[in-house]
């Protein structure tokens, strides 16, 4: 398994952690970045959220690709050999209906999970040891960009990306651009990618999804303050924080809060500070965006890409879009 750690001047994850955690809190109105709510406890409950009737997302990808996996695979394997380079591969649920249909049509691959996330990478690695031991599986644990940038000097052959679930939905509108042109600049023409974007729907249905009934989605949100306990030595009462989502179906942006039940102070070791919460003071914690696919084309064509076909569950209102590089 490759490791490739955030910074290289020798600031430890953890800093890293402590800093931005600082720095969201410092904010008015205050912040904390969704890239932390996947420790090993939060990766868990992540895939405890995959599994709840109203997070219809993780579903319907899964039909997309179920559906369309020949065309799929056969669209990847056009031209020879390639890596497929998942990114946020998580426990690749989605990803093996892939897997199993390029090992079925003997097609000449190699498999890059990328995560962030050390145990998930480490579980999926001997999850595909057991159930597809011909794919050639290499794993690695480290951020988008660096993880872009190491496939860029070591993997030289033709690149397919896969970025599914809808993991584009938490770059606000400038950093999904800049993350897909930068997706472009390490990719060479004729390379692929396949992007899972979510698009708008009943809000109801957005709204639930992020509220389920049985409080997952409530208990991964608070799973930061937690973590943040754990990690930089906090002591957050989480029981004095609620989950609150909300849609704005104008934006099509789904936004998650963590709100202070009272007026209190938190303290983090490992930063020395005391934050003050007022009562009601909300903490943002998530976007996720619902796109139109007029909105997909202009992303696409704006950093790079041309769309080749849109597989879409017209029920769930999902798609997974192919792209090629221009
Ligand atoms: C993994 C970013 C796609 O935004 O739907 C699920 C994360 N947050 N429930 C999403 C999430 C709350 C999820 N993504």
């Amino acid at each position: 398994m490759i490791e490739l750690s955030r910074k290289e001047d020798g600031t430890s994850d953890t800093e890293v952690f402590a800093k931005d955690v600082a720095h969201g809190l410092s904010q008015e109105p205050k912040s904390l970045p969704s890239r932390y709510f996947y420790d090993a406890a939060g990766s868990k409950l992540f895939q405890g959220i995959m599994a709840l009737p109203e997070y219809y997302l993780t579903r319907c990808e899964f039909k997309v690709l179920t559906e369309n996996r020949e065309e799929m695979a056969r669209q990847f394997a056009a031209n020879g050999f390639f890596h497929l380079i998942d990114l946020g591969a998580g426990d690749a649920m989605k990803t093996k209906v892939l897997l199993r249909e390029l090992s079925q049509q003997k097609s000449a691959f190699d498999y890059v999970p990328v995560d962030i996330s050390g145990t998930a990478m480490s579980q999926l690695r001997d999850s595909l040891q057991q159930e597809m031991p011909s794919v050639d599986v290499q794993a690695v644990v480290g951020e988008y960009f660096p993880a872009l940038e190491w496939l860029q000097d070591n993997k030289a052959a033709r690149k397919v990306v896969l970025f599914l679930g809808s993991n584009i939905g938490n770059f606000k509108a400038d950093e999904s651009k800049r993350f897909l042109q930068r997706v472009c600049s390490n990719l060479s023409k004729a390379d692929k990618l396949l992007m899972g974007i979510d698009l708008r729907k009943d809000p109801d249905v957005v709204l639930s999804a992020y509220n389920d009934a049985s409080g997952v989605t409530a208990e991964f949100n608070l799973n930061l303050l937690r973590r943040i306990n754990r990690e930089l030595g906090g002591n957050f009462n989480v029981d004095q924080f609620q989950h609150y989502p909300i849609y704005n179906p104008h934006e099509g942006v789904m936004r998650s809060f963590l709100v202070s039940k009272e007026d209190q102070d938190v303290y983090i070791q490992s930063t020395g500070q005391t934050f003050h919460f007022d009562a009601w003071e909300a903490v943002h914690t998530e976007n996720s965006h619902k796109y139109t696919l007029q909105q997909v084309y202009e992303l696409g064509k704006a950093c790079g890409f041309s769309v080749e076909t849109v597989f879409q569950d017209k029920a769930c209102r999902f798609a997974d879009v192919l792209f090629t590089v221009d």
